[in-house]
């Protein structure tokens, strides 16, 4: 694993957001797995500013969310499809037939589980897959249990989840309480992945899934095994490592 330390969220964002787009100039038809969450929305800042600039062009790449609300329509403003064309996609030339998150409303879970995972296969799988970690050492909504999930499945989000999560909503019954998510497979086998960590509120958890035992009771931890994980972070979450 690499472990790039920036000064503060900005130098993270920035030193992030360089790598997305050597991925994007060197495969123009690239698949990049993107997270929402506080993490990121730096790095996508950073990549519309390049997009505007002329420096980035992606009008031939594809994306693949980690995940997505289940019972949220894209038009709820706490969606994840929303948040990604808030966020993102509204700003830049991608294809908006380009931009792939699970559908939260889906009649039938097992079918929209099986619809995203083929998608993925079909794709050929992800070049580059960005991601964040939870407070619980959750990737996607890899909650911690006693395995590992490997295809895209609905989970169950943990009340620690929910509570971290609770911020973006009214109150915290608002907050749905099961996620589709992108499964460890298809994380595992991006060619390359990217984690954003701020914020000393993180860093114990970061240590324990950089350093601890590999194990599903904090899921990130299975990075460890991946060949090509660079650990983009700010001071105060590496501070412990
Ligand atoms: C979101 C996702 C989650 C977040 C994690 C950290 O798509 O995959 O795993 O990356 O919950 O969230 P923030 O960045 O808000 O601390």
């Amino acid at each position: 694993m690499k472990i790039l330390k920036a000064k503060d969220y900005d130098g993270m964002s920035r030193i992030a957001a360089n790598i997305i787009s050597a991925q994007v100039i060197l495969k123009d038809n690239c698949v990049l797995g993107l997270a929402t969450g506080s993490s990121p929305v730096g790095v996508y800042q950073r990549l519309i500013e390049l997009c505007a600039n002329g420096e980035l062009d992606f009008s031939r790449v594809v994306t693949v969310n980690l995940d997505e609300y289940r019972g949220l329509p894209v038009t709820n403003e706490q969606s994840y499809r929303y948040f990604m064309n808030d966020n993102l996609f509204n700003h830049i030339n991608i294809k908006p037939e380009n931009t792939n998150v699970p559908n939260g409303t889906a009649p039938d879970p097992a079918a929209e589980c099986a619809r995203y995972e083929n998608l993925i296969h079909a794709l050929g799988g992800i070049d580059l897959q960005l991601l964040g970690i939870g407070n619980n050492g959750h990737i996607g909504f890899n909650e911690p249990s006693d395995a590992f999930d490997c295809d895209t499945h609905c989970v169950d989000l943990t009340e620690s989840t929910i509570e971290a999560n609770k911020r973006f909503f009214s109150n915290a019954d608002e907050v749905p309480r099961q996620a589709y998510t992108m499964g460890m497979k298809a994380i595992m086998q991006a060619r390359r992945i990217v984690m954003v960590v701020s914020g000393a509120a993180k860093a114990e958890i970061v240590k324990a899934a950089v350093c601890g035992p590999i194990t599903p009771r904090v899921p990130a931890s299975i990075l460890q095994l991946h060949k090509d994980v660079t650990l983009v972070g700010d001071e105060a979450a590496l501070s412990l490592l």
